[in-house]
């Protein structure tokens, strides 16, 4: 007899887990992504969470963040009452682990300068923490990355240093017994090749958690909750974008509740060239989802007609769709539940401790959605990372070209066009932005690069085409490196590769008559040029 498979429950899934405390800083997602690479579940929970809280999450382990703050600072954030006495081993990084030794009675003073950026670990005592690694000083597996203006003089009582670098005597320290062990520099960063090995140690072998936290089991589970909130006759609409993140959600909804889910495709005419052609195929003729697609681009660029400012172009943009979609809903009839792509980064961001993500640009795709229509949020995605999402896309059967398609914003091509969108500018876009994207996919560099794309420029230039002065408009291409979108680096594309995109733009998008390169990182600039 077939043995039936045990779908694995919530509940086991989560078993197994650590908590992260965020003292504010820029790196503590990252730290959460590297405890999940370990297949190890974490949450990320501000440092003023309540200690019967934390008591009540009953992590194995606690990791704490690094920060901008000072333990000697007025107000210095020392996290919960009792962390220490939790019974679990605790990882202090940083200001976490000033924090630690500030609270156990050791000494933390200013350093005689801020150490900022590589430096070289010697190792002292190898196993634990440091379990598998050499430990030899000048090695380049023991480039640390360092990032602090306060160090530690005198080690809390029980304690020992486990490493140390030519400016800091104390850049490791642990309190063997009690499992607490502090890291003065970010093994969550890049620029620290061992962290990884680190924070497995942690994790794995301190905390002793298994790793039970992948994505096919999440599926399973994803699907049961949700047909038991959904119950057995509740609809549900989505909206869907032709993007990884609500494609995601589609499917995982499709999966659980079959034809009872309505994904509502609004076509605003702005998107790239043949893009909603392909979420029509793919969504409705290839994975057969029910969809309701709405082409609503006359509606959009009426509403657009004589705007040039970027915040009104994204407000009439947010409004709109949100109109749209309500009488879209109310069309299909009785609907109980929105399903939305909502990512752990988006969680975090609403309870972060004073993070750096102060708000530059209104990015509303289906923000104000829910209040406005009283639906019951149903939001699958709520715990994972973008490459977990990733991941589940695959497992779910998710074609590869969405799985890795490039982020495209909510306001589409109408925040690339500085200017006022027109169907003659957008034509003129749709080609060179095409163009584009041929050429680095040709080049095999599009899944390396976060974003690339055309910009349109609100400027003529003079040239010449055969024996005529032309006077024509401006491209500007734009590629960038990012882990999340928050930073990002300009990409160095070979020399051969940009001219084969300028000659084509020039030579086959009418129109246009020069092309530039957009050589600017993010801060100061921004990714999108509105
Ligand atoms: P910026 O331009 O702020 O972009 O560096 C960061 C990331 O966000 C995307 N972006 C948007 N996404 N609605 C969106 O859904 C928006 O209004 C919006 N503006 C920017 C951008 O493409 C990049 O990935």
């Amino acid at each position: 007899m077939a043995e039936k498979k045990k779908t694995t429950t919530a509940r086991e899934l989560h078993s197994e887990k650590v908590l992260i405390l965020d003292f504010g800083s820029q790196y503590t997602q990252l730290i959460a992504r590297r405890v999940r690479e370990e297949k190890v579940y974490c949450e990320i929970w501000p440092c003023t969470a309540k200690p019967a809280a934390v008591r009540r999450f009953n992590p194995r382990g606690v990791i704490l963040s690094g920060g901008p703050a000072s333990v000697y600072d007025e107000a210095a954030p020392l996290g919960p009452k009792g962390v220490f006495e939790l019974g679990v081993p605790v990882l202090g990084i940083c200001y976490g682990m000033q924090v630690m030794a500030h609270t156990l009675g050791g000494e933390v003073g200013h350093a005689r300068g801020r150490e900022y950026g590589r430096a070289h670990l010697e190792i002292l005592r190898r196993g634990g923490l440091f379990h598998g690694l050499s430990g030899k000083s000048g090695e380049s597996s023991d480039v640390v990355w360092m990032s602090h203006g306060d160090k530690i003089n005198v080690l809390p009582k029980g304690f020992r240093p486990l490493a140390r670098t030519a400016n800091a005597p104390v850049a490791a320290m642990a309190d063997v017994k009690r499992k607490l062990f502090g890291l003065q520099f970010h093994p969550e960063v890049v620029h620290t090749p061992i962290g990884t090995r680190i924070l497995e140690n942690f994790v794995r072998r301190i905390c002793g958690c298994r790793p039970i936290w992948d994505m096919k089991s999440f599926v399973d589970y994803t699907i049961a909750s949700v047909r038991r909130q959904v119950g057995k006759n509740g609809r549900v609409v989505c909206a869907l974008s032709g993007g990884v993140d609500s494609s995601v959600v589609a499917l995982l909804l499709h999966r659980a509740i079959g034809d009872r889910l309505t994904c509502i495709f609004v076509d605003n005419g702005l998107l790239r060239r043949n893009e909603a052609e392909e979420v029509v195929r793919t969504f409705r003729d290839h994975l057969h989802l029910n969809l309701d697609h709405v082409d609503a681009a006359r509606r959009f660029l009426r509403q657009l007609k004589g705007v040039v400012d970027p915040e009104k172009k994204r407000k009439i943009i947010g409004r709109e769709f949100i109109k749209i979609f309500e009488e879209e809903a109310k069309r299909i009839g009785k609907v109980h539940f929105l399903a939305q792509g909502t990512l752990y980064p988006d969680v975090i961001e609403s309870v972060s401790f004073k993070g750096p993500a102060a708000v530059i640009k209104s990015h509303h795709n289906v923000g104000g959605l829910p209040e406005v229509m009283k639906l019951k949020l149903i939001e699958p995605l709520r715990e994972l990372f973008k490459d977990e999402v990733r991941i589940v896309g695959r497992e779910i059967g998710l074609p590869e070209e969405i799985v890795h398609r490039q982020p495209f914003p909510g306001p589409g091509l109408a925040i690339r066009i500085i200017d006022e969108v027109t169907d003659e500018n957008l034509e003129l876009l749709r080609a060179a932005d095409a163009i584009i994207t041929e050429e680095v996919v040709k080049a095999g560099l599009y899944r390396e690069i976060w974003q690339s794309f055309a910009v349109l420029l609100p400027v003529r230039s003079v040239g010449v085409m055969g024996d005529f002065r032309t006077y024509e408009k401006v491209v500007a291409v734009r590629a960038v490196h990012s882990r999340d979108g928050m930073t990002a680096d300009w990409v160095a594309l070979p020399a051969r590769i940009l001219r084969r995109i300028s000659n084509r733009i020039i030579n086959e998008v009418r129109g246009v008559n020069r092309v530039v390169y957009d050589i600017s990182s993010k801060p100061p600039s921004t990714i999108e040029w509105e």
